[in-house]
């Protein structure tokens, strides 16, 4: 792995980051949507959960907000203003629980009692009551400091300036949400793009006087320092803030269990569009403040609670037509392509519809109305088809049975997992033999996790490809830079670099060699697990003699799939040309010996029962990485048996016995990050 190389990637993305929250939190104006934003962000924290070498003092699972700005007088929280992580579908929401179920060490049918609120797409702020008196209000800032705005938030009506209720602490700090209504927002003559942004913009206005002008509201929903109170749990707080004199939001709900919560998710979302305030998400808190006190916080943000995004915006258009792409895997994915149209400020005009199935399901057909959504998933899908506008004629889509590229037949493989059918079909020709499947083939083989060669984008290989230039990915290594030179764009500088950029990648490691072979099921992973195995290229080679496939299976990680897989991969001669080819012009590393020094030097793990997010195999090559080993018994040479869902009982009581030390995931990952 190019560790320079992902660094430098991760630092770009992070300084990308601090722009777009210097245009929202400084400027009140954002150069992105918000749901892309959330998605930039959760990709960096991927990113760095993928890489453990990837840290910045600014990455997102750090830095709250932004840093307060220079207008207003900057002061400290007494308890930092957390962020909260995202959640975007049911998954997230059963991993969410299923993490405090674990940390909690509670039986999987624990009843996990929520707080849902709306979360108001507004500007936190904290309020600080002295004896019942309103003394400070700051903006959240980076989390540790936030500007004092105490002067504009006295112009809120909603911001209660005495108190006098005889429960209300000697001191404390509630927090909330300044937001402004939509039908204000609408009154305004505003220059600014949404209502989060006037209210933003007014509250940081130098003068109060400007602020005032704008109907600003208020609503609280939790508190930061506090002396003393006797409440046990959100809702009961909520409660109380309602009876100090604050305005609460009406729709909060208290609810048990996560199909539950679904339900209150589709409901809010249906009634978004007729609130009187914009709403991006419902916020879900572990209502039991004693639990909440167990779980404490991951660093930025509390792992008692998550907010759970809405998707972004929708729109309705017609299909003009159905394309099927073919990927590098042979999947045949069919693309509508549609009317254009503008959803949430972005250009559409094409959606996925996922595979054949999906087709089928929905039944989609070429010329119907559709309702096409843009979730925080990048490339748009068609939520529901308005069949009434259904032309008399329209007649039902038929998949293709032949590959429109090769004319292969088209095949649905059995999946020996789920022993059914898998939803997608593909073309049944070997990789090379297909000429949409080779194209797809090499941009994979030239793609950052892979060769990760320089200025050679997806466009050059179409373009290398019409020209005759690559057919295979040992042709790069051959090109005819005297005719690359002549193209079009091209001159004797970018061919040169591009010769540059190639070259450079001539020395390779095993591990990225395998997985640019794009063979199916063998991702980035399987490939490092695999190379580690082999350690060498000969060994790999060797891999063509069927036995030799096998003993692949050995490996933790490596299943019948997998085998199933590499063997096609190495049955097919053009295959075994490329790798042949490749192995004479690349000098191909042996895969390295593993760091002695890291944090788990001289330990001993082991691994009983799922862990969540991440698969044994991973988990077990993170400890290797970190210096750790891997045991197979429990044994008084193990240290640490690390256990996660449904571990094997006999493991854990022999482990009780030998007094070996028991960590859940949760405390793996500390050890980790030590
Ligand atoms: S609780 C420790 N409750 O969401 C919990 N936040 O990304 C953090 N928000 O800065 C705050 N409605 O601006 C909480 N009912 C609610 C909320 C809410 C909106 C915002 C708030 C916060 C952000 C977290």
């Amino acid at each position: 792995m190019n560790e320079k190389f992902l660094k430098k990637e991760y630092l770009k993305k992070i300084s990308q980051l601090q722009k777009y929250d210097f245009a929202y939190y400084d400027k009140s104006a954002p150069i992105i949507a918000d749901s892309e934003y959330d998605k930039f962000k959760k990709d960096i924290i991927d990113f760095e959960n993928k890489y453990d070498f990837l840290k910045s003092p600014n990455s997102p699972s750090l830095v709250v907000g932004f840093k307060p700005s220079k207008n207003f007088k900057k002061k400290r929280h007494k308890v930092q203003m957390l962020s909260l992580s995202n959640a975007f579908d049911k998954e997230d929401l059963i991993n969410f629980e299923k993490k405090i179920i674990n940390y909690l060490d509670k039986k999987n049918d624990f009843k996990i009692e929520y707080s849902a609120e709306p979360k108001i797409d507004g500007i936190s702020a904290s309020l600080t009551y002295k004896n019942g008196k309103f003394v400070t209000g700051l903006s959240r800032g980076d989390g540790k400091e936030g500007e004092d705005i105490t002067e504009n938030l006295k112009t809120i009506n909603d911001i209660p300036k005495n108190i006098v209720e005889k429960d209300f602490p000697e001191e404390i700090d509630i927090r909330g949400e300044v937001f402004i209504k939509n039908s204000d927002f609408k009154k305004l003559s505003s220059k600014f793009a949404n209502p989060r942004n006037a209210a933003s913009g007014s509250l940081r206005q130098k003068n109060p006087n400007e602020t005032k002008k704008i109907p600003l509201k208020f609503i609280a929903y939790t508190f930061g320092f506090y002396n003393e109170f006797q409440i046990n749990s959100q809702t009961e707080f909520l409660k109380n803030l309602d009876k100090w004199g604050f305005k609460i939001n009406p729709l909060n709900k208290k609810i048990i269990g996560i199909d539950n919560l679904l339900k209150n998710y589709k409901s809010l979302e249906n009634k978004r569009d007729d609130l009187d305030f914009d709403i991006d998400g419902i916020v879900y808190k572990v209502n039991d403040f004693e639990l909440q006190r167990r779980l404490g916080n991951v660093s930025n943000a509390p792992r008692w609670a998550v907010a759970h995004k809405f998707s972004a915006n929708s729109g309705v258009s017609k299909i003009l037509n159905i394309e099927i792409q073919i990927g590098r895997t042979g999947a045949l994915t069919p693309v509508a392509k549609i009317k254009p149209i503008n959803i949430g400020g972005v250009i559409v005009s094409n959606a996925t519809l996922h595979n054949e199935d999906e087709i089928k399901r929905k039944d989609i057909r070429v010329g119907d109305i559709v309702r096409i959504e843009r979730a925080g998933d990048v490339i748009p899908h068609i939520t529901s088809v308005e069949v009434k506008k259904r032309d008399k004629n329209s007649k039902k889509f038929l998949f293709p049975t032949k590959c429109p590229s090769c004319g292969a037949l088209t095949i649905k493989d059995f999946n020996f997992v789920t022993k059914k059918n898998d939803a997608v079909r593909r073309c049944s020709s070997e990789g090379f033999e297909c000429e949409k499947i080779s194209i797809e083939k090499i941009k994979h083989f030239v793609s950052k996790d892979a060769f990760n060669i320089e200025g050679f984008g997806k466009k050059i290989v179409e373009n290398f490809w019409n020209l005759n230039l690559i057919k295979f990915p040992q042709d790069i290594f051959d090109l005819d830079y005297t005719k690359i030179k002549k193209l079009d764009g091209w001159g004797a500088q970018s061919a040169a670099n591009l010769k540059y950029s190639i070259d450079l990648r001539k020395k390779i490691s095993l591990n990225r060699l395998i997985y640019s072979l794009g063979i199916r099921h063998i991702g980035l992973e399987n490939a490092k697990i695999i190379s580690k195995h082999l350690k060498n290229m000969k060994k790999f080679l060797e891999l063509s003699k069927i036995n030799k496939i096998d003993e692949l299976l050995n490996i933790d990680g490596i299943g019948e799939t997998q085998i199933k897989s590499i063997k096609n991969f190495f049955t097919n001669k053009t295959n075994l040309n490329v790798v042949y080819k490749l192995n004479k012009v690349l000098l191909i590393e042996d895969s390295k010996e593993l760091t002695k020094n890291g944090p788990l030097r001289d330990k001993t793990f082991m691994i009983t029962g799922k862990l969540t997010g991440i698969s044994r195999a991973e988990a077990k090559s993170l400890i290797e990485q970190n210096s750790g080993s891997i045991i197979s018994n429990v044994s008084k040479k193990l240290n640490y048996l690390v256990v996660g869902d449904k571990p094997t009982k006999r493991k854990l009581d022999i482990a009780n016995e030998l007094g070996v030390k028991v960590l859940n995931q949760t405390d793996l990952i500390k050890m980790l990050n030590k």
